[in-house]
């Protein structure tokens, strides 16, 4: 007999149980579920919508139900279709038909809502401390190689070089935009949806406030219907998670590119790499390029979302039961590479004489030559073409810009002096780029620093 069976005079056919069941992820649900249920009746009760004993008698069922839950002792079936019928029909079940009265001035509706704001906030706060522990990571690799230098790319193609330090500051704050995505969302998950009924409200004298405080939301949504519709805090979520993982997957992408033969820049420790089952040689990225491939499922989860969302009429509809899968998928999607990369990122070594060696040969100080000459009084548009005619030149001598002579320079332009080899030396080419959030190592400095700031503060 279903909870709700009392207008059908058929069973539901076993493949529509099969088909509408939504126990089997939104079991997920079950310790938010039974805890919005211990407020709404807490609140019941103050109310006098139920008595003070039935009160008491359902938070002990309820208590009992979370106990077998948490000892793996709780039976689900999907002719009880969801969490909410689940819980509902064990508890009466436990202390008989005052368990019904749990579900007065309620709708699974605004309980399925409930249940999604309070998992959704609690792993806002989990995904936060994972992406903490990566920028952590990010700045202990970048401190123990503070002075290494390496190529900067634009095109992937050597630019200018740069502090390899500098390099994972800018990932430090993609993940700190992350981290304050993730903030600003959690403002519009912690909003209470109960007390919305179907979608109407209810005839009874609830208290909604009394019902926010207990379980630690801020705020009430201001519209019955909208409360139990409501699922851009979900899109907002896997948006955010999205960005995530389109930043891990362009570390990743460096990462497999830097541990490359080609590149050669770092080494990742063996325990954060498999081999192969036939090449005896091989050492493979894995972590990086799973990571980099996971970040598809997450986005697919977001587009998956906004495609059921479109189009549909308010209020509730069971479309909206496909909102879980995808989120469940996404946050664990997530959490598994926030943890493995705040890993492995302590486990890299760094090449130094390798990255080094890289600028020299590809010419990326030739900015730094115009530069020198502008600062002699060229205007720089000549400086640029000057220059390119000295990477012509060694590029059919096969050398490197500062392998030039004195005299070699000034037969281009007299405005060379002395002063220009140490002038376009790799290591002054990054440490005079002193410019607000440049690659000097003066400003990086400062920069590391404002990020230790910022992992104390929150
Ligand atoms: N399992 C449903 C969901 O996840 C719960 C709400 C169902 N409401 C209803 N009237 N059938 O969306």
């Amino acid at each position: 007999m279903k909870l709700w069976g009392g207008r059908f005079t058929k069973d539901t056919d076993q493949l529509v149980d099969k088909f509408n069941a939504s126990i089997s992820f939104d079991k997920n649900l079950a310790e938010y579920d039974i805890a919005g249920s211990i407020a709404h009746a807490q609140m019941l009760a103050k109310q006098g919508i139920i008595t003070e004993e039935e009160g008491k008698q359902i938070l002990v069922g309820l208590e009992l139900i979370l106990k077998e839950i948490r000892e793996g002792k709780f039976v689900y079936t999907d002719s009880l279709e969801d969490i909410h019928l689940h819980v509902e029909s064990r508890l009466k079940e436990l202390i008989g038909p005052v368990g019904g009265k749990l579900h007065t001035a309620r709708s699974r509706n605004d309980q399925v809502a409930l249940d999604m704001h309070l998992y959704v906030k609690d792993q806002i706060k989990q995904i936060c401390q994972l992406l903490k522990e990566v920028q952590k990571s990010l700045i202990s690799l970048a401190r123990a190689n503070q002075d290494v230098i390496m190529p900067g790319y634009t095109h992937l193609q050597h630019a200018q070089p740069v502090l390899f330090a500098h390099h994972l500051l800018a990932y430090f704050s993609m993940f700190q935009r992350d981290r304050e995505r993730l903030e600003d969302c959690y403002k519009r998950t912690d909003m209470l949806p109960l007390g919305a009924g179907a979608l109407a409200g209810t005839t009874f004298p609830i208290d909604p406030q009394f019902v926010a405080e207990k379980l630690g939301f801020k705020n009430l949504y201001s519209n019955s219907m909208d409360a139990v519709s409501d699922r851009d805090y979900l899109v907002e979520f896997l948006a955010a998670l999205s960005l995530i993982m389109v930043h891990l997957s362009r570390l990743s992408e460096e990462i497999i590119l830097w541990t490359s033969w080609e590149f050669g820049f770092i080494e990742i420790g063996d325990e954060f790499c498999t081999g192969s089952s036939i090449m005896p040689q091989k050492k493979n990225p894995d972590v990086a390029e799973l990571t980099r491939g996971k970040t598809g499922r997450v986005i697919g989860s977001l587009m998956g979302l906004l495609t059921i969302l479109k189009g549909l009429p308010l209020a509730y509809n069971k479309d909206l039961q496909e909102d879980k899968e995808g989120v469940f998928d996404a946050v664990e999607t997530v959490k598994i590479c926030l943890a493995v990369y705040g890993k492995m990122l302590t486990k890299i070594s760094v090449k130094r004489e390798r990255m080094l060696d890289a600028c020299r040969h590809s010419y990326t100080n030739a900015t730094d030559v115009a530069d020198y000459l502008v600062k002699k009084g060229m205007p720089f548009r000549d400086a640029h073409y000057i220059t390119g005619q000295l990477v012509q030149y060694c590029i059919s001598k096969n050398c490197a810009l500062d392998d030039l002579s004195l005299g070699e320079f000034r037969k281009i332009s007299p405005l060379f002096e002395e002063d220009v080899l140490a002038e376009i030396a790799i290591e002054s080419c990054v440490a005079k780029r002193l410019s607000p959030g440049g690659t000097g190592h003066a400003v990086v400095e400062l920069a590391l620093k404002e990020a230790e700031q910022k992992l104390a503060l929150y």
